[in-house]
């Protein structure tokens, strides 16, 4: 029986864990063929033995994502296996929320080269590739961070607007010129390893109350990708921001 992701090549970033891994479990039951990229192989390797025990295609690419010769590599390999990229999902991303008057300059370099340098690092490796096929897609992982800002959110969502602009920027030059769509999907708090990375501890205090509500699951999020993805070919799903029912904006 055929499924709805039949033979797509999809690149997944950010897949060792999280949203980036249940996204990689619901888009291959879909059909799709994966590449997996994250820095720890060892978790992706993992996940792709784990696929392949159900029939899934997937291979891993150890990738950091802030150097752009790792996300050139990434695509090469790639096309390397499946000889064509049909999806992009650009979803690694850290988030070591901090006060500004922490000066914690270090984590702020760190989510700028992520969240915003490594989506357009993969999205400049993919795109000849796409514009040659004449078709693609590309969905970028922002956050509800990427509409609204909070206290101690200053550079994560400083990342994750600039990502926000970048991808309306897609919309104007690529979808409706260039048949490349793209999607941006703006999650609130879901259950993930994201929060770890925090050191400040006056937000980790804050992060505490907040965990009182009931997040929404990663798995929530990869059916949000799938439902983009799915879609008829005249069909772009711009932007999708999803939040768990609970969660004030
Ligand atoms: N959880 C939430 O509440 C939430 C809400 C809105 C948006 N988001 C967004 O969702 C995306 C996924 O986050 P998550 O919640 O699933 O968190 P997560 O479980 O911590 O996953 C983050 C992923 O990013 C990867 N990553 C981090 N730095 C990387 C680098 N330099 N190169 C390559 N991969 C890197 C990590 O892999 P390695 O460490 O193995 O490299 C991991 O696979 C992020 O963009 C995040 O901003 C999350």
């Amino acid at each position: 029986m055929s499924k709805p992701l039949d033979d797509k090549v999809i690149i997944i970033t950010g897949a060792s864990s999280g949203i980036g891994a249940a996204t990689a479990w619901k888009l291959g039951a879909e059909g799709a063929k994966l590449v997996l990229a994250a820095r720890r192989i060892e978790r992706i390797e993992r996940l792709a033995q784990e696929l392949g025990k159900e029939g899934i295609t997937a291979i891993a690419v150890k990738t950091d994502i802030t150097k752009r010769s790792n996300a050139d590599h990434l695509v090469n390999q790639a096309m390397k296996y499946f000889n064509k990229v049909d999806v992009l999902v650009n979803n690694a991303g850290v988030m070591p929320l901090s006060l500004i008057k922490n000066l914690k300059v270090d984590e702020w370099d760190r989510m700028i080269d992520t969240n915003l340098k490594g989506p357009l690092y993969a999205i400049a490796a993919v795109l000849p590739i796409m514009r040659e096929q004449k078709s693609g897609h590309i969905v970028n992982i922002s956050s509800i961070a990427g509409r609204r800002v909070f206290p101690g959110g200053s550079v994560y969502c400083a990342t994750k607007f600039a990502l926000n602009a970048f991808s309306e920027a897609m919309w104007m030059e690529l979808t409706s010129r260039e048949n490349i769509r793209v999607t941006l999907i703006e999650p609130g708090a879901v259950t993930t390893e994201l929060a770890e990375s925090i050191t400040d501890e006056d937000v980790k205090a804050w992060f505490r109350e907040r965990t009182q509500i009931k997040f929404l699951e990663a798995r929530d999020i990869a059916h949000t990708v799938s439902f983009a993805l799915t879609q008829p070919a005249h069909v772009n799903v711009n932007e999708l921001m999803v939040m768990p029912t609970e969660q004030q904006m």
